[in-house]
């Protein structure tokens, strides 16, 4: 008998969903007894299979300060409701991240400094560079897969489409999402994981200072991504003086150009050119100074 007004989770009473996707909706659960407070992953009954290919993935990863914690999982466990109705489904158990997901905070502040996305951007780099050199791409680098925890640091969350990869060998599976996903996997010509996730670090660094996507689809056909990856210097010079207008109009600062260069790299549609890891490392614009903690804090707040 569920003596509770809140449906439970095993040993957790169900406070509020925290965000939901295509394969799960995300609960913030307090344990009964330890009072502990975490993030249950519920999955939908057709997507049961990711628990395995998300947790197997997830769980070889040691614990490192810019990933989310995975706690622990179950395939098979009671979702209880008020009524006494029972259901069985699978979960996983995260860290719960307390300033939820960087889509919603993005589109509250309309875009951050360029200091404080900058100390964003270099903790999203160290997981990933983390994730890559334990053979794992992320595959879904986007701002609602980045979390915020009490002190507005970056966790990376969602290894939903993670890929264990062999260096230097192409995949061909189709994933990710469609207005994020890089030229080679939308033209299907078979990709290497790794620069797929500069790609999608690149987006999202670009969605993190203007709070826009760059393009529609990383296709020809698409004007902006064309432009923006012209080799004729009056294209490419079209495409950000556009940003720069709608900038001044909505009064705006200027992007520094050592940002433009950073994304226009990112953003390259040849993957070979694409700029990589170590490349982003050495960039002028990731080397200046960052927002400190204090002011990071006070512009997320
Ligand atoms: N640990 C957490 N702490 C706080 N909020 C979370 C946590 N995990 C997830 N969320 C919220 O729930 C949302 C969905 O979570 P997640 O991205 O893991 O699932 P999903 O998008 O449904 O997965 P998939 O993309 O594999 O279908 C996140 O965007 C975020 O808002
Ligand atoms: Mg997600």
């Amino acid at each position: 008998m569920n003596l509770t007004l809140a449906p439970t989770l095993n040993q957790y009473l169900i406070k509020k969903e925290l965000g939901g996707g295509v394969s799960a909706r995300v609960y913030l659960g307090v344990h009964m007894k330890s009072l502990e407070v975490h993030a249950l992953k519920v999955y939908k009954t057709s997507y049961l299979s990711s628990i395995e290919a998300e947790t197997q993935i997830h769980s070889h990863l040691k614990k490192h300060p810019c990933i989310i914690n995975l706690e622990s999982w179950e395939k098979s466990a009671p979702f209880t409701l008020p009524n006494d109705k029972k259901y069985n489904v699978g979960y996983s158990c995260f860290e719960y991240a307390i300033n939820g997901d960087l889509w919603n905070v993005v589109t509250a502040k309309s875009g951050f400094s360029e200091p404080t996305a900058r100390r964003l951007f270099q903790q999203l780099i160290s997981a990933l560079k983390y994730c890559h050199s334990q053979g794992v791409a992320h595959m879904d680098v986007k701002l609602e897969n980045l979390l915020l925890d009490e002190n507005y640091n970056l966790k990376l969350a969602d290894f939903g489409l993670a890929t264990n990869f062999i260096p230097n060998q192409k995949y061909f599976e189709m994933k990710g999402t469609r207005e994020y996903c890089p030229p080679e996997i939308l033209t299907s010509k078979g990709y290497f994981p790794e620069q797929v996730d500069c790609f999608l670090a690149g987006v999202t660094l670009f969605s993190m200072v203007t709070g826009k996507t760059p393009f529609r689809e990383a296709r020809d056909t698409d004007p902006c991504f064309r432009y923006l990856n012209s080799k004729n210097p009056i294209e490419s010079n079209k495409y950000w003086a556009a940003q720069e207008n709608q900038r001044q109009k909505d009064q705006k600062p200027p992007l520094s150009e050592e940002l433009k260069d950073l994304i226009t790299k990112l953003l390259c549609k040849n993957p070979d050119e694409r700029l990589t890891i170590p490349g982003i490392e050495g960039h002028p614009w990731f080397k200046m100074a960052a927002s400190s903690l204090d002011e990071a804090k006070k512009e997320l707040e």
